[in-house]
């Protein structure tokens, strides 16, 4: 990535570092989600310091490999956690009340003030970190909800860095925002970044609409003037949609080892004529019961053929200390496991359900051998699979089935565009798509792949790094 800003220094500040710990193998592997997967590329050829939490508990002593200090050009600081802290901080203030609550309150934020007290002193202990070890006038990125006070209160400590937050996930409109208890302090722990980035042009109309109602500031344009003691400080507010590393995608997927393993993978399942595919983190947010209801009846009704179409879900494991998704987990696998009792065979399983981490490679191939694949969010900041699934078409064919509640659904308006929350609709799609004609197939693919290739990561990156810097 080449920037105007090169010659600076780097930081970039998430929850989580790019690795965790692997359980069976004990060693480190690549950190779940799209924040990671899109900021590892992007920094695999620059320098920069990465500062987060490894995903262990820090009171908690366990025999585990030491952290590397480096993955590739990047190197890697620990904020250590303790148990207390991820429980108040991650699992509650962040995942049980923000997140539930920047995706429209699809299940009940649940609000805690000792959660947010946590919340607001692990922000403080990210930001002493970074104030000891950022070098003089760096560049800090920071990254999503676990860290919107962070920019406030790095600008207070380190005047001289310049500041940018990105939020990966949606920003809610004002009829929603405004129920969180402590709207005046997220917003105002924001204005701290000279930049702040959001996925879509409506998520930062949104954010501007929230600081003239609760911190009575006037935004003129996509501009906010802050009074500082020092004098005023102008914050720019935009939107930023995040693309994948599509080449990488495309070049693993052109490899034959990676084709033949597509083939196989049919073959294992028993060569069917049509394959639904669906790749998620085990979230509430992804739609995953809506579309296994919305297979289900297709294949109940005979729409599609259940001795020729297979379903492959693959749900990766996520925040199982949470309530909601120990709910979601177990509404999927009875929903799962109904269709098949009902629907198969011996030997015949319609529905395949994986609950794993894969690895790139196996993720790629899965991609390559799915006829259809189903995205199908109730509400996604941006959804990094929609994309991957079409840089992987090498052979510019297969179709994407995509929730119009994603912010990748701005780009991607040439999938089959469904409204997850109308399940009629959403099977007349899946049909449509999974009998679609090859010259249409075709046609669609060959735009999508378009906006894929030329809105990627780098750009997205170099766009925001540069406008931190001007
Ligand atoms: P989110 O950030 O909410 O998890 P995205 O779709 O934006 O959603 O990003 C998910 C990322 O995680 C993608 O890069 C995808 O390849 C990766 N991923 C999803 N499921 C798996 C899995 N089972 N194994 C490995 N990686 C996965
Ligand atoms: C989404 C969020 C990230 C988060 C990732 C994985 O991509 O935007 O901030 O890191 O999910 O979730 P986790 O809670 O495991 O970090």
């Amino acid at each position: 990535m080449s920037t105007d800003s090169d010659h600076l220094p780097l930081v970039v500040v998430a929850n989580r570092l790019p690795v965790e710990l692997d359980e069976e193998t004990g060693d480190w592997r690549a950190a779940p989600g799209g924040l990671v997967t899109a900021m590892e590329s992007v920094l695999r050829d620059r320098k920069a310091l990465w500062i987060g939490w490894t995903g262990e508990f820090s009171d908690e002593s366990r025999d585990i490999p030491e952290l590397p200090s480096s993955a590739g050009g990047l190197e890697l600081d620990e904020v250590p956690l303790s148990r207390a802290e991820i429980e108040k901080y991650y699992e509650g203030c962040s995942n049980g009340a923000i997140w539930p609550l920047y995706h429209d309150a699809i299940v009940p934020p649940v609000y805690h003030r000792t959660q947010f007290e946590c919340y607001r002193r692990v922000n403080e202990k990210f930001a002493r970190r970074i104030a000891e070890v950022a070098p003089e006038g760096a560049q800090v990125w920071v990254h999503d909800y676990q860290l919107q006070l962070l920019p406030k209160m790095l600008r207070l400590l380190r005047p001289d860095l310049r500041i940018g937050f990105f939020l990966h996930i949606p920003f809610p409109p004002v009829e929603v925002f405004s129920q969180l208890p402590w709207r005046r302090q997220v917003l105002e722990g924001l204005l701290g970044a000279d930049l702040v980035g959001f996925q879509t042009k409506e998520a930062a109309l949104n954010f501007l609409r929230l600081v003239r109602r609760f911190v009575a500031l006037r935004p003129g344009g996509d501009r906010v003037v802050v009074d500082e003691l020092s004098g005023p400080r102008t914050v720019r507010v935009d939107a930023f949609p995040i693309g994948i590393r599509a080449k990488d995608f495309a070049d693993l997927a052109s490899d034959p080892v990676v084709q033949e393993r597509a083939a196989q993978i049919r073959e294992d399942l028993g060569s069917p004529d049509v394959l639904l595919l669906g790749i998620d983190r085990l979230d509430y947010t992804k739609g995953i019961d809506v579309r296994i209801r919305a297979v289900t009846e297709l294949l109940q009704d005979n729409e599609l053929d259940p001795e020729k179409t297979v379903f492959v879900q693959v749900a990766t494991p996520s925040r199982e200390n949470v309530e909601e998704y120990q709910r979601i987990r177990n509404d999927v696998e009875l929903l799962v496991s109904r269709a098949n009792g009902d629907l198969g065979g011996i030997g015949t399983t319609p529905i395949q359900y994986l609950h794993q981490t894969m690895s790139r490679t196996e993720l790629v191939a899965m991609y390559c051998s799915a006829d259809v694949m189903l995205v199908t969010p109730l509400r996604d900041g941006m959804n990094l699979v929609a994309k991957e699934y079409v840089a992987c078409r090498v052979h510019e064919d297969g179709a994407l089935v995509l929730s119009e509640f994603t912010g990748a659904a701005n780009q991607l308006s040439d999938s089959w565009l469904v409204n997850p929350f109308d399940i009629d609709g959403m099977k007349r799609s899946i049909t449509d798509a999974a009998h679609a004609d090859p010259e249409e197939l075709h046609r669609r693919m060959l735009a999508l792949r378009h906006s894929v290739f030329e809105d990627d990561v780098e750009r997205w990156a170099t766009d925001f790094l540069n406008q931190l810097q001007s």
